[in-house]
């Protein structure tokens, strides 16, 4: 059944409580009341440290934390609990796996591959420990349609590729990289393949299994979760050889000192990737608004994003053409709700200042991905407008006639 927005928007206290035309929500999304409930709720009924206490407050809020694994793993497909990692954001997940299999595994002429339109989360950590190892970091190009240069890609893999880096929906461009096929290009070779899927993960199905990744890093903020709760999935096999990098409370099964020196067994998995006292509550939200998401089903929230996006390019290429230069893919099956653009050549923060004064929410800069930028000769970086299941048709109309006010303002 097609969503609603109409309806779904009735769950959002935000968009009551503001006059906002919320169009950034590739940076965070808004809360359901359910997601705000269940935190609530958790602090008034159930707040307890967990796997620390016997008691019975500690066993439930185990128990809660516990089954947000499991309704995570189910969400994305994931054989088992234990290959879902609770962590802070995506940055974190992925510094967690640049370094975990970049300190212990990675060696001299090594060779990592990250593409150019990664968020600097995909790039930098990779950049560091290719620096540490004396590993190469290889950067693979666009098309002219913004689209991922796969020749280049086969031609750049080879017997050195450790590892590919790859995001699976651009933050900028909306381009969404076809992973698995790209994951049978890096297993090929024995290479791994690890996806950013921070604005994948919030607007389309996305399934391990079926596209045969070996990592996924999320953030619970995008997808009508709380702030500080990320998710790193990683394939069992991986992970039962990965050593940790953070090392504490509740990662550890054993610490024995023999009278002179220590030696450590390690917890089981996903815990022993969980050093620290973790955000319990963000795990409880979290899965809340996995439920949410689950309910209205990530097909319909894929296919209601398609034409919304659709729409709003198919608008701005008839009214606006001569004054708005869009970056991205035009054709809406293999791009999100993403729409980055510039204003004839005005500064984007000057743009994104006007639609403010006209109650619109929308990112400007280079949104963390600056090389991308420099590589389309996009010098000041971009305006972008980023959608999800509570904006309406009636938004973009008042967004297109606002940015044509704001057009003559500028000539005049
Ligand atoms: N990574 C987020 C964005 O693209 C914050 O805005």
């Amino acid at each position: 059944m097609p969503l609603d927005p109409y309806s779904i928007r009735e769950d959002f206290p935000l968009l009551k409580n503001r006059k906002v035309i919320y169009f950034d929500n590739a940076a965070t999304s808004q809360k359901p009341r359910q997601v705000i409930e269940a935190i609530k709720n958790f602090y008034e009924q159930f707040n307890a440290n967990i796997h620390r206490g016997l008691h019975r407050l500690s066993e439930e809020a185990s128990e809660a934390y516990e089954n947000a694994h499991e309704v995570v793993a189910k969400f994305i497909g994931a054989k088992s609990y234990e290959e879902i990692i609770f962590v802070r954001n995506t940055t974190e997940a992925l510094n967690i796996v640049a370094y975990a299999i970049g300190l212990y595994d990675l060696n001299e002429g090594d060779e990592i591959i990250v593409t150019i339109m990664e968020h600097h989360s995909n790039l930098l950590p990779w950049y560091v420990i290719a620096k540490l190892r004396k590993a190469k970091l290889k950067i693979i190009g666009l098309t002219s349609d913004y689209k991922l240069n796969y020749e280049e890609l086969e031609n750049t893999i080879s017997e050195k590729t450790r590892v590919i880096a790859v995001t699976h929906m651009s933050n900028v461009l909306g381009t969404i990289n076809d992973v698995k096929r790209i994951a049978k290009l890096a297993h090929e070779v024995g290479a791994i393949i690890v996806v950013d899927g921070a604005q994948s993960v919030p607007h389309m199905p996305v399934n391990v299994s079926h596209l045969d990744i070996d990592f996924l890093a999320f953030s619970g903020h995008k997808m009508l979760g709380p702030t500080g709760i990320g998710v790193l999935y990683g394939r069992k096999d991986f992970l039962v050889d990965l050593k940790p990098i953070l090392y504490g409370g509740d990662m550890i099964k054993a610490v024995n000192f023999n009278g002179k020196s220590i030696n450590i067994k390690l917890n089981d998995l996903p815990w022993k990737f969980e050093a620290g006292s973790p955000n319990i509550v963000g795990a409880i939200g979290l899965s809340e608004a996995i439920n949410y998401l689950n309910k209205i089903g990530m097909e319909n929230v894929r296919a209601y994003e398609e034409s919304f996006t659709r729409y709003m390019l198919r608008r701005i290429d008839e009214e606006l053409k001569d004054y708005v230069n869009i970056y991205g893919p035009r054709d809406v099956n293999e791009k999100g709700g993403i729409i980055s653009f510039n204003v004839m050549n005005y500064h984007p923060h000057v743009i994104a200042t006007m639609l403010d004064k006209y109650n619109i929410a929308v990112r400007s800069g280079f949104h963390c991905a600056q090389p991308l930028h420099q590589y389309l000769g996009i010098t000041q970086g971009s305006v972008r407008a980023s959608l999800y299941i509570y904006n309406v048709r009636e938004e973009i109309d008042y967004f297109i006639e606002v940015l044509k006010k704001i057009i003559k303002e500028l000539k005049e």
